[in-house]
């Protein structure tokens, strides 16, 4: 009897696991990527409404990729303690381990070049860019204003 019973539950946890993994909706998966706004190419200035306060989604700006970075909502939400750098290239920010205001570069002016940066800084950058590659989706790239 106890056999039965452990039987029945073990294939019923069997079964909902399997349902689990099956796509019920045949337009699951694309509904998923509908999720990411796939704008592909991006400028300071058309980048700042993602910030999640002016559009739902967040994407930040690390060496000229943009990542969609809405699952750390949390981070760069707003009132997230990174919150500057939604919508931003928050390339000097991470290079400098700061999230000071001065290492924003205003919208309406030319992306940072990042050319004055130590090498010390230029490491930190590119650890920074690792970490988003593994956790986030990039959804662009980023160009001059007059240049798209
Ligand atoms: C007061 C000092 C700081 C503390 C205590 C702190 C704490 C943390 C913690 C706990 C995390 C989460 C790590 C994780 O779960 O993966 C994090 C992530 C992060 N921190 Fe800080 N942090 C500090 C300063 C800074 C500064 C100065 C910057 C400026 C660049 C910064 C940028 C970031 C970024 C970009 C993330 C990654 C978020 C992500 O994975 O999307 N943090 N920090």
């Amino acid at each position: 009897m106890l056999t039965t019973i452990i039987l029945v539950v073990v294939v019923l946890l069997l079964a909902r696991s399997l349902l689990s993994d099956v796509n019920l909706n045949p337009f699951g998966e694309k509904a998923k990527e509908d999720d990411t706004v796939i704008e592909g190419k991006f400028t300071p200035i058309t980048l700042e409404k993602y910030n999640g306060k002016d559009h739902p989604k967040i994407f930040m700006a690390v060496k000229g990729k943009v990542f969609d970075v809405s699952q750390g909502a949390s981070f760069y939400g707003p009132g997230g303690p990174y919150a500057n750098f939604a919508g931003r290239d928050a390339s000097r920010g991470l290079a400098k381990n700061s999230f000071e205001l001065d290492c924003l570069t205003p919208i309406d002016q030319k992306i940072d070049t990042l050319q004055d940066l130590l090498a010390v800084e230029k490491e930190s950058l590119d650890s920074w860019e690792e970490h988003f590659d593994t956790k986030y989706p990039v959804v662009g790239t980023l160009h001059e204003n007059d240049a798209i």
